[in-house]
């Protein structure tokens, strides 16, 4: 596939990471809103429960420091000077990061039971978009790489860490639990 059928692909995807955002919200804020106000107004915030962290199967360890990482490389990244050997350098890291992140979700359930939840499609997305940006970069197709880039961090990394803080999800036990 050209990096041309890339640029295509993208208005769409940032619509369908729009759109993905919205849903999830409205989903959370309609189910879980008077729920989430509760705990809120209760939170304890702590140092990180670490018994607890290192209680977590080994996947979702990988999952958490993966994301957490990609979360500090990205907006470094984002901050520093474009196109150099650094820039390389940290955006193949940064894009292993995000790759693990992505890869290791497959793997762990619970929000919808034994199966996949919505935020799976994120996982989806996260590893298809990835090459493409990284492929778009190497034809110096700038534009492409950026954009793309740019939505994966806000999009997947930002959003989808901000929803892990939801109470009852994993970081809010680790930090306000
Ligand atoms: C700072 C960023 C992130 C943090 C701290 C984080 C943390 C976590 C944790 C602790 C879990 C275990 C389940 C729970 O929350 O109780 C989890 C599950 C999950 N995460 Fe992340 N994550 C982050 C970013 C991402 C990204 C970027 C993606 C996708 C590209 C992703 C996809 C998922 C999926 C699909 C699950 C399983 C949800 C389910 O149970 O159905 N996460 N995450």
């Amino acid at each position: 596939m050209t990096s041309s059928f890339f640029a295509r692909t993208l208005p769409a995807s940032r619509a369908a990471g729009t759109l993905l955002t919205v849903a999830a919200g409205v989903t959370a804020a309609v189910l879980f809103g008077p729920q989430i106000l509760r705990s809120v107004l209760h939170a304890t915030p702590h140092a990180p429960d670490m018994p607890l962290f290192m209680a977590q199967p080994a996947v979702i360890k990988i999952h958490m420091l993966a994301a957490v990482f990609g979360v500090g490389l990205g907006a470094t990244i984002l901050s520093l000077r474009k196109g150099n050997r650094m820039h390389r350098t940290l955006g193949w890291t940064w894009t292993l990061f995000m790759a693990t992140t992505a890869a290791s979700s497959l793997f762990i359930v619970g929000l919808n039971g034994d199966h996949w939840s919505l935020i799976h499609l994120l996982s989806g997305w996260t590893l298809i978009v990835l090459p493409f940006a990284v492929r778009a970069a190497r034809k110096h197709d700038v534009m492409s790489h950026k954009r793309a880039m740019t939505s994966l961090f806000w999009g997947a990394s930002i959003v989808a860490g901000a929803f892990t803080f939801l109470p009852g999800r994993l970081m809010w036990k680790l930090f306000f639990g």
